[in-house]
């Protein structure tokens, strides 16, 4: 039975850390979660994989950067179980390694740039759009961003990660969205916060990465589940690394 549990979705949840944090919540006993991809044959694969673990989920297309899916997804979970719970806006692209040019910002594509900012920033609010609604016809909702340290502005002078332009503007931009957007429900039970993964063995993080999916999905967990009352409008480090929640600089 889903009627009884909270309805959670992960966006990109195919490989890397979106699937990581689908496995992590499938383990909690009041989360039925909705696995979602943009290449149905992955996503279907990503859910048999956890179906031979023993965890049952059910899996959903979702292009966040298509307009006519996330609609078509909207009013499929809306018939499916009446509402959302939880939303986990994992999906996202980075092309600082692929492109010498994200060097620089003076080399930077603009191209590039736009397309970064489609998939982490624009999809963000199109697919908080079309989700949202349901959340606030429960007055109920915990909204996790993944975002980066790379986006904290005040350790940009400092910080030895690289330039990055496109990856780094459009998590910052993500940050912006993440503090308008808690700003807008404030006085709400639906909590929106953001927070930095760490440097994460997957695609994107590559093989030289110090931690795991696992490690990085442990924060989405936690804010996920948020009781109540909880935080609301926050830049989350990773919990592993403090050994609790800590709040990164914006
Ligand atoms: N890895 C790190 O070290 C690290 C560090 C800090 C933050 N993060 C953040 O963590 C999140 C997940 O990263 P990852 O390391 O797991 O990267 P990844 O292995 O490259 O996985 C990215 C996921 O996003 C999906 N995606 C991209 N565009 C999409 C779209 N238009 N619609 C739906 N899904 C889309 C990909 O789907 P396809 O398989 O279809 O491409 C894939 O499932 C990202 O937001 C990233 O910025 C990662």
């Amino acid at each position: 039975m889903t009627d009884q549990k909270k309805i959670a979705v992960v966006t990109g949840s195919n490989r890397g850390l979106g699937y990581a944090i689908s496995q992590k919540l499938a383990h909690i006993s009041n989360v039925h979660v909705v696995l979602t991809s943009r290449k149905e044959a992955e996503g279907v694969a990503a859910k048999q994989r956890l179906a031979d673990a023993g965890l049952n989920v059910d899996f959903h297309p979702l292009d966040v950067t298509d307009d006519a899916s996330v609609q078509k997804f909207a009013v499929w979970i809306e018939k499916s179980y009446g509402r959302v719970d939880i939303l986990v806006n994992n999906a996202g692209v980075n092309p600082t390694g692929n492109e010498p040019e994200e060097g620089s910002l003076l080399t930077v594509r603009l191209q590039t740039m736009l397309s970064t900012f489609e998939t982490n920033v624009l999809a963000i609010a199109r697919v908080s759009q079309a989700l949202i609604p349901l959340m606030k016809a429960q007055n109920y909702g915990r909204i996790v961003n993944v975002s980066t340290e790379m986006a904290s502005l005040n350790s940009i002078p400092t910080d030895f990660y690289p330039l990055a332009p496109s990856y780094r503007l459009s998590k910052i931009a993500l940050n912006g969205l993440t503090a308008l957007l808690a700003k807008e429900l404030q006085n709400t039970n639906i909590l929106v916060n953001a927070y930095s993964p760490g440097w994460l063995k997957t695609d994107m993080g590559g093989e030289n990465a110090p931690f795991t999916a696992e490690d990085g999905a442990q924060t989405a967990v936690y804010l996920a589940t948020l009781p109540d009352g909880g935080p609301q409008g926050q830049f989350f480090a990773e919990l592993r690394k403090f050994g609790g929640p800590i709040q990164l600089n914006w």
